[in-house]
């Protein structure tokens, strides 16, 4: 549906002014009917990665492998650029191209298919809200060695040592949760965020979206070997704490009272909590004390307590 306020005349204009940008091709159903990933047209293989958007399965387990992610509303997409990433494609209706002219006028070379919103929904699978959406290259990942070598003091800060902040996401499966933990991360000054091999994607289009695009800000990777990597934490210096509803596990306060330079702290699955592999590894096991008889806090309100009160 077009913007009430907007006469056929406006809507003209802007459809003029959207064809008049560089990069804009025009798509309607037939090449949303055709681009099912086999055919050998550049706009048709463009557009494969736009389709099913909604299967969650496929694209957690495919975009990786295609080496692509999905930035989702103009407000992300504006973040991912910032943040230095590479646009491979836009997707997006007349409304929105009107919106990032600026955009797309700075990236003559990168597709930007523009479509009615029904050929968008016909293509996505999903009504698109906010508007824009790209495809956008995964940045090479860092290893774990290299970011801690970016953590450590520098001659310039005098070899001074120097506060730090790892948060670790166990096995974090869900998209939202890891979304809004990244986002208090950055929020509340964590240095790098580190995931295990089993945890959800921070680069899937919902975390993303959750995180605000805090996710192109915080530098994070993905640990290679887990929980084994627990010592290369510990051998550059940090005190790694597990938070946990465990017995025998010191209360917070304890923690913050320590006060250590070097800090990695280490959430839980939702369901089960930290594995037995990382908690015998702990130096440190940590608890919330929570009222009410509740059992647990939902690990990414859990993150922002803990971020805030060890910052
Ligand atoms: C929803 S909880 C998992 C609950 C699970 N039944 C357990 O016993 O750990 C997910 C993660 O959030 C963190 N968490 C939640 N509430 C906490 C609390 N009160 N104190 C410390 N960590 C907490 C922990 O890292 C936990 O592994």
């Amino acid at each position: 549906m077009n913007h009430p306020q907007l006469t056929p005349e406006d809507i003209a204009a802007r459809a003029r002014r959207v064809s008049a940008l560089p990069g804009v091709v025009r798509i309607g159903a037939e090449q949303v009917q055709a681009s099912d990933g086999r055919a050998e047209d550049p706009v048709l293989r463009d557009l494969r990665f736009y389709r099913g958007l909604t299967d969650m399965r496929m694209r957690t387990s495919r975009e990786s492998e295609w080496g692509v992610y999905i930035a989702e509303s103009s407000k992300v997409l504006r973040r991912a650029l910032d943040a230095g990433h590479e646009p491979l494609s836009f997707l997006m209706s007349d409304k929105w191209a009107d919106d990032l002219a600026d955009v797309l006028s700075a990236r003559p070379e990168v597709p930007a298919y523009v479509a009615a919103e029904d050929v968008l929904e016909g293509l996505t699978g999903f009504h698109l809200h906010r508007g824009a959406l790209a495809v956008m290259r995964r940045p090479r990942p860092v290893g774990l060695a290299d970011l801690l070598e970016r953590l450590r003091p520098t001659a310039s800060s005098g070899g001074a040592p120097r506060r730090s902040r790892i948060a670790v996401f166990e096995n974090m499966v869900d998209h939202t949760n890891l979304g809004a933990a990244f986002r208090s991360a950055a929020a509340l000054g964590v240095d790098a965020v580190l995931v295990t091999p089993s945890c959800a994607d921070p680069l899937y289009r919902r975390s993303i979206r959750v995180s605000m695009g805090t996710v192109f800000q915080v530098p994070w990777t993905r640990i290679g070997s887990w929980p084994e990597d627990i010592r290369v934490l510990q051998e550059a210096g940090y005190v790694v704490a597990g938070m946990t509803l465990g017995e025998g596990a010191v209360e917070l306060d304890e923690l913050v009272a320590e006060d250590h330079e070097a800090l990695a702290l280490v959430f839980g699955t939702e369901g089960h909590g930290l594995t037995p592999g990382a908690d015998r590894r702990l130096d440190r096991r940590v608890t919330i004390p929570m009222m009410q008889g509740v059992d647990s806090l939902n690990v990414a309100a859990s993150c922002a307590v803990a971020f805030y009160a060890t910052r």
